[in-house]
């Protein structure tokens, strides 16, 4: 090491990373149950990526017409083709109801019905009648700002219950004892250089997805997989890492989400001809199919010629016919986002839309609990002591190989309450916390060490950008057994220079040079293990829609994914699907006829 640290020494029961929904909602909820609970986050609370959730928030609350927990856990099986695990699914449908309401009291500020109950809109893949209905108001929505209504509340909440936060402490790795509990995290204050060991009963990783692997995406220039990458540092898996979301409207360019909200308002797609060519598509659900099969109609027209544009190369998304006090009421905020970002009235004029990475399906492997997983072949669900993971950071595999819109926001707040709910029972408050292993931490200060003071010849922004070309033209909407082997040997290379980073800025506070740098290195393992699964996958499921192999494969490929990476080299293995839901019929839950796989189609 070049040079030695001070550190400052912290002890709690429970340690968050990341202060985005899923992060507060189980930092409020450990705290409500008197846990002395600690929120380390590298950006201040309400600038989490959640803050930029649009549309709303899935539950069945039945408030604009029908609706049942069953129906929401048969889209979301639908939705995900029959990759997500049912426990986590019936779970979630199930406490959905009551996690909005609890939203609702803690003070988020939905919007109404005439009779002031929340408002519900439309999305993409939510139905009724087990898919055989109409599109079903599902999802519950504060205007076009819903994520950021969410974010307010929860910080506010938390405070209230006394949860401590240590704001701008960027977390650099976990603590692992030797025999593989994990004891806290190592964290980098970003304003005064200085270094700190949390030591914690319980750390939960909700530090987001890493959208950034990209080179557009509508996700934060935070979305860097920073548990992604602490997990595989520690040796533990990723799973079903080749499921990335594109969604469909992204402001053409800058990559700006345009919510699925405005569709489920009435907005329509078009192609050069002026045609609604998703009518074509998916006759039933049209402009409202799910994200995937959108997607992948958008870059068909485009690919045949029908794209707008002098280009050709993006497609209309059209509000005009809608009217303006409903656009106002409902669409406030991407009526802003299209007149800066394109230029565009929406009153007037469509917006230019393209398929923009959204969200990753994968992460680190949890059980709808939040408890991370480590598989074996012996044992397919075991455990890491001291160790969780919540948010777009996990996959409790409740979105499988493809999300539905609105599931994202519900997955944040009952999996973040469900780990507040373990932790009340498996962290003893009167238990003293564990001292942190020696060995881990001086592994992770001379990381930290050998990054700040990087002299090789490849500067952090020239390898990331390399990354993010690959990933982008290799890792796409549609993929082909040349373009993944391609992309795997180029990734493999690019991983590889990670030794040969040039760091220039030595200093420790506010060195953007060196916090980017720690970012790289966790966005490269997110990286290289989706490219590694998709190259490995022979069929096409949910978001990975492999030209070589169209057909999805149950017999084969119903498993998950599991990814371990080690520099530049991914170890894969694969994890049973959990097929089974919670509540048998005769107890009342879903009907296991209805859930049976067969073909996708909206
Ligand atoms: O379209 C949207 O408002 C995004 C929602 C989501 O990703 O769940």
């Amino acid at each position: 090491m070049t040079e030695s640290y001070e550190l400052n020494h912290h002890s709690y029961d429970v340690v968050v990373v990341g202060a985005g929904g899923a992060g507060l909602r189980a930092t409020l909820g450990m705290a409500e149950q008197g846990l002395k609970t600690a929120c380390v986050t590298k950006v201040f609370p309400t600038r989490s990526h959640t803050v930029a959730a649009q549309g709303g928030i899935a539950a069945s609350l039945s408030n604009m017409g029908p609706d049942s927990w069953q129906w929401h856990m048969y889209d979301t099986i639908k939705g995900s083709d029959w990759l997500g695990d049912m426990d986590t699914m019936e779970y979630v449908a199930r406490e959905a109801p009551k996690a909005v309401y609890e939203l609702e009291h803690y003070g988020v500020p939905f919007s109404r019905t005439e009779e002031g109950k929340i408002y519900q809109r439309p999305f993409g893949g939510h139905t009724t009648e087990y898919g055989e209905g109409v599109p079903v108001q599902r999802v519950c929505a504060a205007a076009d700002r819903t994520g950021h209504a969410m974010l307010h509340t929860l910080y506010g909440q938390s405070l209230k219950n006394n949860a401590e936060f240590y704001i701008e402490y960027f977390a650099t790795d976990l603590i692992m004892s030797e025999d593989g509990q994990c004891q806290g995290v190592v964290a980098w204050k970003l304003d005064d250089g200085t270094m700190h060991v949390f030591s914690a009963k319980m750390v939960v990783l909700a530090t987001g997805g890493y959208g950034r692997a990209y080179f557009n995406c509508t996700s934060a220039h935070t979305c860097t997989g920073d548990g992604g990458g602490m997990v595989a540092r520690a040796g533990l898996p990723l799973q079903d890492m080749e499921f990335v979301q594109f969604h469909p409207t992204g402001v053409f360019g800058p990559g700006m989400l345009i919510t699925e909200g405005a569709r489920g308002e009435g907005g329509y797609l078009t192609n050069s001809e002026g045609e609604r060519f998703m009518e074509r598509y998916a006759p039933t659900f049209k402009d409202l199919a799910s994200r995937d099969v959108v997607s992948r109609c958008m870059t068909i027209e485009i690919r045949e010629g029908r794209g707008v544009g002098p280009n050709k190369d993006h497609i209309h998304l059209n509000l005009s016919h809608l009217q303006p006090e409903l656009l106002a009421k409902r669409l406030p905020g991407i009526s802003e986002t299209a007149k800066i970002f394109s230029g565009v009235d929406v009153t007037r004029e469509p917006i230019p839309v393209l398929p923009t990475v959204h969200y990753n399906m994968g992460g680190i492997p949890t059980n709808y609990w939040g408890e991370v997983m480590c598989p074996t072949a012996e044992s397919p669900d075991a455990v890491v002591p001291g160790l969780m993971a919540v948010g777009e950071a996990a996959c409790a595999s409740l979105h499988g190989a493809n999300r539905l819109g609105a599931n994202s926001l519900i997955d944040l707040v009952v999996l973040g309450r469900a780990a507040a709910i373990r932790a009340g029972k498996v962290v003893d408050p009167e238990a003293p916390a564990p001292t942190p292993n020696p060995a881990s931490v001086d592994k992770a200060l001379g990381r930290f060490d050998g990054l700040r003071y990087a002299s090789g010849s490849t500067p952090t922004a020239e390898l990331r950008l390399e990354m993010q070309k690959t990933m982008q033209n290799d890792a796409a909407v549609f993929r082909t057994e040349k373009t993944l082997a391609e992309g795997l040997e180029k990734m493999t290379d690019v991983a590889g220079k990670l030794g040969d980073l040039k760091v220039t800025d030595r200093s420790l506070i506010w060195n953007s040079d060196l916090m980017e740098t720690l970012e790289l290195t966790n966005l490269m393992p997110n990286a290289l293990a989706t490219i590694s699964g998709a190259e490995a996958r022979k069929e096409s499921r949910g978001a990975h829609a492999h030209e070589d192999y169209p057909e999805r494969d149950d017999k084969a490929w119903r498993v998950h994914t599991i990814a371990r990476v080690a520099g530049n080299t991914v170890d894969l293995s694969y994890r049973p699907v959990h097929v089974e839901p919670l509540t048998s019929l005769e107890e009342g839950g879903i009907d296991p006829k209805k859930i049976a796989p067969k073909k996708r189609v909206y």
